[in-house]
């Protein structure tokens, strides 16, 4: 059987009598990236891209969707819930309709990409459209939850953790031993939270560096954002739920939690996808963005660098309006001049 449940069953809070709700998650593509290495100035082989927008959805959310919906069903639920910026609800709706469970999403108005959207519409998902922004949603899914007694799927839900963690694994046993430095976007610190923990699971401890959108950086003002605006909307979020979490893991590893703005995110998103042939969403972006910030200053890694590209380029279809494509218009049959 494939699925990161299978891969990584003795490390996972799972039993013989969990029903495991795979789509083959996880087991995603560590990519040497030397074109950025080189635009960062820093040794050729230093930089690796860990390419989760591979996953069954498109977005790591499959690696703690996988266990939370499995666990969910265990316990004999009915339905699951979330809040969400896109991501989590395509992966949710994903595997609770190939689980047979309800499944209901809370969504900011106006700020989920075209891509995510679709994805919840296809998968059967209900739609709960918030006019207020993702911590507002939130909010109001976990009081639904209460009430109705759904499982809230957010990465509250300490299963999420625990899928989330094996992406650390496997970038351990991809590289052959611990990267130096670990680059991330943070938005509800959710996945910081959880590499860190495989990362100690590991008994490893690579430096991890968390970005903001500059537009949306509780963790970096040290207080929460009420009104979160940024390109980058899967990490618009004002008041992160593992905000505690995120600081021990920075703290405990010896890297920082900084801010990138909107245009260094989408400079990076250009030079991935022009330079290396890598397509993710722009908020995954900001993990590279983080990483040439800190190049050039006076700081620069040392050692081996992972950024993690949490989405796929293709979830966030709108933002590729911004760049003109040069267009040859012909007549079919003519010859064209290149
Ligand atoms: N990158 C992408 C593509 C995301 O979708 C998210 C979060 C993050 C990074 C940040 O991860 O929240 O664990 O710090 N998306 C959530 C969602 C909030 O609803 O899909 P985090």
């Amino acid at each position: 059987m494939t699925g990161l449940i299978a891969r990584w069953r003795e490390r996972l809070p799972v039993s013989s009598s969990t029903p495991v709700i795979t789509l083959g998650e996880g087991g995603t593509p560590l990519v040497r990236a030397d074109r950025l290495a080189r635009a960062a100035g820093l040794p050729e082989g230093s930089i690796h891209l860990k390419i989760e927008g591979a996953n069954p959805t498109g977005s790591f959310k499959d690696r703690g969707m996988t266990l939370a919906i499995s666990k969910a069903l265990e316990a004999g639920s009915t339905g699951v819930l979330c809040a969400s910026t896109g991501n989590t609800s395509a992966s949710a709706a994903a595997y609770a309709a190939r689980a047979g469970l309800r499944c209901v999403v809370f969504l900011p108005k106006g700020k989920v990409a075209a891509g995510k959207l679709s994805q919840a519409v296809m998968h059967g998902a209900e739609i709960v459209e918030v006019s207020g922004n993702f911590d507002q949603a939130l909010a109001m899914a976990v009081e639904s939850a209460k009430s109705c007694g759904f499982v809230l799927v957010n990465s509250s839900n300490p299963f999420r953790i625990e899928g989330q963690k094996t992406a650390a694994f496997e970038i351990v046993e991809q590289l052959g031993r611990a990267p130096d430095n670990q680059f991330m976007p943070v938005g509800n610190a959710g996945n910081i939270t959880a590499h860190w923990k495989g990362y100690q699971e590991c008994g490893v401890a690579p430096r991890m560096f968390g970005w903001q959108a500059a537009g949306a950086a509780p963790l970096v003002k040290g207080k929460p954002v009420a009104n979160p605006a940024t390109v980058a909307t899967a990490i618009r979020i004002g008041r992160p739920v593992s905000w505690a979490q995120a600081l021990l893991a920075r703290d405990e590893s010896g890297g920082a939690i900084d801010s990138v703005t909107d245009s260094e995110i989408l400079a990076a998103y250009r030079l991935l996808a022009r330079e290396e042939g890598i397509f993710c969403e722009p908020s995954s972006a900001a993990s590279v963005a983080g990483l040439l910030k800190l190049a050039k200053s006076r700081q620069a890694p040392q050692g081996t660098s992972v950024c993690v590209l949490t989405g796929h380029g293709l979830k966030d279809p709108g933002i590729t309006s911004r760049y003109t494509p040069k267009i040859r218009r012909v007549k079919a049959g003519r010859s064209v001049k290149l």
